[in-house]
């Protein structure tokens, strides 16, 4: 089924969906098949080799390019496959303007594989989009962005960015994963790439790795589609039947991840041993108008800093918590805690992160949809 004019909580539940044509099964199966028997050379069902093709993958990708408000989706085997892919657009003396806080492993692709190539990055505060306007030369291509970012929170104006791309015929990708399509569109905003590690709230119960990329324009996606297909980094079905299963949810989940976020991060706010707390939601967040223009709430991902502002404060709290568990990963049903300067951002140098405010004292979590209470009472004997 695919009605444009549908919710997104009906999209959730039947976009891209319908009953299996051999039996009737209301679950779109996992096809565990390399193959496809053709009738003759060329004569096939539209499946010819599963790199290329897999019903189950092709049933997700409607799913997702529906609930993005997008024509077109691609699915990979994970958020960095599809970084990856998107990157390969590019040719050696390209440049691209990236967002200088975000995800450590979009950094590491970058700096230290597609810098080799003769691709080059310049790592910018977006808080402010104008401030793109000054490193755009005959080189950009790209404008890469994630918000909110990856672990500040910090928010970036999609629509001031498209405005800018648009004028200068440049690509503008949008990482939506902390996001997820519940609190944003950014293809509505006017991007050309929205991207995905649906590891996080689209897969949403921690055990898939998983990546998308959505898009509008034909062209695009059948450059990406070629890549998909030529470099090879597609996902499983039963990896794609995970994802498909966790985006049925991915409303009543996101609904809760914000009622506890809010609740959290109001709790933090007013510890007596709590510095700063990074909360998109907060009415004195420096961009909290532009989250309240392009968002539909303020999510469960947050980080704060302690008063005792040193890495061994922030080590007792990381040991103490049980309901919070110390993990890589976020936008799962369960609360985790990470250390963002040793673990996900902990291939970007310390002088870089620090410049951008990701100090050594950082501590991130992702509330997760248990009791708010319990969560709040962890964190409580945690930080003492
Ligand atoms: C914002 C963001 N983008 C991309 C990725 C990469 O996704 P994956 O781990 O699925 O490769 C991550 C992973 O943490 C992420 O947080």
């Amino acid at each position: 089924m695919n009605n444009k004019n549908h919710k997104l909580a009906t999209k959730l539940i039947h976009a891209g969906i319908s009953p299996d044509p051999t039996t009737g099964a209301i679950m779109t199966p996992i096809y565990q098949t390399s193959t496809y028997v053709q009738a003759a050379p060329g004569d096939h069902k539209g499946y010819e080799y599963a790199r290329t093709q897999n019903p189950t993958r092709t049933v997700l990708q409607n799913a997702l390019a529906a609930i993005e408000n997008g024509n077109h989706a691609l699915c990979f085997g994970s958020g960095m496959a599809a970084t990856d892919a998107v990157a390969k657009l590019l040719a050696p003396g390209d440049e691209v303007i990236v967002a200088n806080d975000l995800y450590g492993g979009t950094y590491r692709i970058f700096t230290k594989m597609f810098a080799n190539y003769g691709i080059k990055f310049h790592f910018i505060d977006m808080a402010d989009a104008n401030n793109i306007r000054g490193y755009i030369n005959g080189n950009t291509k790209m404008i890469w962005t994630e918000t909110p970012t990856n672990p500040l929170l910090n928010i970036v104006d999609i629509a001031a960015c498209a405005a800018i791309a648009k004028e200068h015929k440049l690509l503008l990708v949008v990482d939506n994963t902390f996001a997820s399509p519940y609190l944003q569109n950014p293809l509505d905003q006017g991007a050309d790439i929205v991207l995905h590690s649906a590891t996080k709230y689209l897969g949403g119960h921690s055990d898939v790795v998983h990546g998308a990329l959505i898009m509008n324009d034909a062209a695009l996606e059948e450059k990406l589609r070629f890549i998909q297909n030529s470099c090879g980094a597609v996902p499983g079905p039963h990896d794609c039947w995970l994802v498909l299963r966790g985006i049925k949810t991915l409303h009543v989940r996101m609904q809760r991840h914000c009622e506890n976020g809010e609740k959290i991060a109001n709790y933090l706010r007013n510890h007596p041993k709590v510095g700063k707390v990074y909360w998109c939601g907060f009415a004195d967040h420096p961009n909290h108008d532009v989250a309240k223009k392009q968002m539909r709430g303020f999510g469960g991902m947050m980080s704060f800093t302690l008063k005792d502002d040193n890495m061994d404060a922030a080590m007792n709290v990381l040991k103490k918590t049980e309901l919070f568990s110390l993990a890589e990963s976020l936008g799962g049903v369960e609360s985790l805690i990470g250390h963002p300067a040793s673990m996900t951002h902990g291939s970007i140098p310390r002088e870089e992160r620090i410049k951008n405010g990701l100090v050594d004292s950082l501590i991130r979590l992702s509330v997760g949809i248990e009791d708010a209470d319990d969560l709040i009472a962890d964190l409580e004997q945690a930080i003492g």
